[in-house]
């Protein structure tokens, strides 16, 4: 196969879908590998850590794409970069499948195989391909180490002749798996850590960690997960309970992470005004779902909004901010994918009744096919 790797133009997108190890391994498969000149190195991979491992450096979009069988990406393409690709391109990336708009109809318009990376099914033969779960990861670690450069005092408590420091309170909201890794890197950091989550399986593995988990455990709860590991959209009684419990605790805490996505539908809503309102001048919120409307009504992306001293960061884009580690596991999570629609013969094989490639193609041939898109 002709695989191709773009630099990405989304605002803001510092990773790329390849490294030079991947392309090493990828070559080393027989594949024959073109990357956009400069596509790697705001990431930290330039162009020549690629030639030296066996890829072409084209120096155009247009020219690296011109005989491609599929394109790698990180971001999924817009309609006018859709449109500009060659008919019946394979597109790999993270497509945003519930937000494509009139990306779709490009796609269609030019024959293009679109496969989203976020429709990775959760079975255990898919994990090494899932980016949901690479990318969640660095971005929760991420998101604490932001929430304490924010904040404008020490995390751990320390003990010194002039007096002591108390450690920061952390409570992390959505125990998946960003929470999981900001609870982990606040208990790092000196933290005395507390988590919620709807997920009764969140519980242990909070407790695993050091922290203590704080939930409504009702029926409701039991039953908050779906087969795919997601969660389930709580009912008004619930989430009115949920604020109740969590309220009180809001207020006496200096750093709050919130996670909490449910897919394909706008985050919920954790912290309103009135918790913000009650929380300490000096403390600080991280509101890691504000791309998907956010956790906390007053976050905004990619700012820092101060209300009455409560620091509220909305990140869109936290494995950005990583962009050598979160490139290296997604270009990872690529190679492992690939094989799923290579022939023997090495050549692209789309015709295949594997769940894991059904699960991910959104369109084919002009077709939307994916079955999640068409209900
Ligand atoms: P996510 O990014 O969709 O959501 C983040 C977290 O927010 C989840 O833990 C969810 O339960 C929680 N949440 C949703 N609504 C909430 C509410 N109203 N209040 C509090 N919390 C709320 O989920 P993520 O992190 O992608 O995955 C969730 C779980 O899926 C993981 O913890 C893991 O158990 C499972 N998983 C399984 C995999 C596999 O089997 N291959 C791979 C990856 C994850």
């Amino acid at each position: 196969m002709k695989l191709t790797i773009l630099k990405e133009t989304s605002p803001g997108e510092t990773r790329v879908a390849a490294t030079p190890e991947s392309v090493k391994k990828l070559v080393g498969l027989g594949h024959t590998v073109t990357i956009e000149s400069g596509a790697g190195t705001v990431a930290g991979f330039p162009d020549k850590a690629f030639s030296d491992e066996g890829a072409t450096i084209a120096k155009t979009a247009a020219t690296a794409l011109k005989g491609a069988d599929v394109l790698l990406k990180v971001r999924g393409p817009s309609a006018a970069e859709a449109a500009k690709y060659p008919e019946g391109l394979t597109v790999i990336a993270l497509m945003n499948p519930f937000a494509m708009g009139d990306v779709t109809d490009a796609l269609n318009a030019k024959k293009l195989n679109a496969l989203a990376m976020e429709f990775t099914p959760r079975i255990t033969r898919a994990q090494s391909m899932d980016a949901l779960s690479s990318q969640s990861n660095l971005a929760g670690y991420r998101a604490m180490i932001e929430g304490a450069q924010i904040y404008g005092r020490a995390m751990p408590m320390m003990m010194t002749a002039a007096g002591t420091v108390a450690p920061a309170k952390v409570f992390v909201m959505g125990a998946g798996v960003a929470g999981l890794q900001a609870i982990a890197t606040a208990r790092r950091l000196g933290g005395v850590v507390t988590a919620t989550d709807v997920r009764p399986a969140a519980k242990e593995q909070v407790a695993s960690l050091g922290a203590k988990f704080i939930a409504v455990e009702n029926d409701e709860f039991k039953e908050a997960e779906t087969a795919g590991g997601y969660a389930k959209e709580m009912s008004d009684d619930y989430k009115k309970q949920q604020a109740e419990l969590t309220a009180a605790h809001i207020a006496k805490q200096d750093i709050v992470i919130t996670t909490a996505l449910i897919p394909g539908r706008p985050a919920p809503v954790l912290v309103n005004e009135d918790m913000v309102k009650s929380m300490r001048p000096g403390s600080v919120i991280v509101d890691m779902a504000v791309a998907a409307g956010g956790n906390c009504p007053l976050s905004k992306p990619d700012e820092v909004v101060d209300v009455n001293g409560v620091k509220i960061a909305g990140f869109s884009n936290l494995p950005a901010r990583l962009p050598a580690d979160s490139s290296s596991l997604y270009a990872k999570n690529l190679l492992a994918f690939l094989p799923l629609i290579t022939a023997e013969d090495g050549a692209l094989n789309l015709d295949t009744d594997d769940e894991i490639v059904t699960a991910m193609l959104l369109t084919r041939g002009g077709e939307t096919v994916n079955e999640r898109l068409k209900s």
